[in-house]
């Protein structure tokens, strides 16, 4: 199963008023978008995600703030830290993630190829595990 993870820098439209992202689908997105959600708020001590796709491509995006992302595929385990508005964690395919130790004030948008589907999570790692070594 095909699977990756990048961190991808993203264009920034600055001036000395300030700074400016825009995306714009099949100009600077790696997708076309279908979704798009965010996660705020976080509690303390909170971590989220514990779960696989099998298709979905996402970008996330700490617009504010920081969080730690951990993903798993092929066997290979990262750690990214997202704490700037103007880079991106690609994930792609078969991979597993974790978020971990958001900062109070963390904003983490994620953009999606596909809309919401349940039935596209895998949420019991040791079928994650059974399913990348199939
Ligand atoms: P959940 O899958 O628990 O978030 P994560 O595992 O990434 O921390 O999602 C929390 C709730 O929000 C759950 O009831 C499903 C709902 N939800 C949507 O309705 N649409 C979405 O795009 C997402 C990501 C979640």
């Amino acid at each position: 199963m095909t699977a990756n993870t990048a961190l991808i820098p993203l264009q920034i439209h600055g001036d000395d008023r300030g700074s400016l992202i825009a995306f714009e689908n099949g100009h600077n997105l790696p997708f076309d978008v279908k979704r798009v959600y965010y996660i705020y708020g976080t509690q303390a001590g909170v971590s989220r995600g514990f779960h696989a796709h099998r298709k979905l491509k996402q970008l996330l995006i700490a617009v504010s703030g920081s969080v730690t992302v951990k993903t798993e595929h092929d066997g290979k385990t990262e750690t990214h830290l997202l704490n700037r508005p103007d880079e991106g964690l690609l994930i792609e395919g078969f991979v597993w993630r974790e978020m971990h130790d958001f900062s109070p004030d963390c904003v983490l948008i994620v953009l999606a190829d596909d809309y919401y589907n349940e039935a596209d999570y895998i949420r019991d790692y040791a079928t994650f595990k059974r399913e990348e070594n199939a």
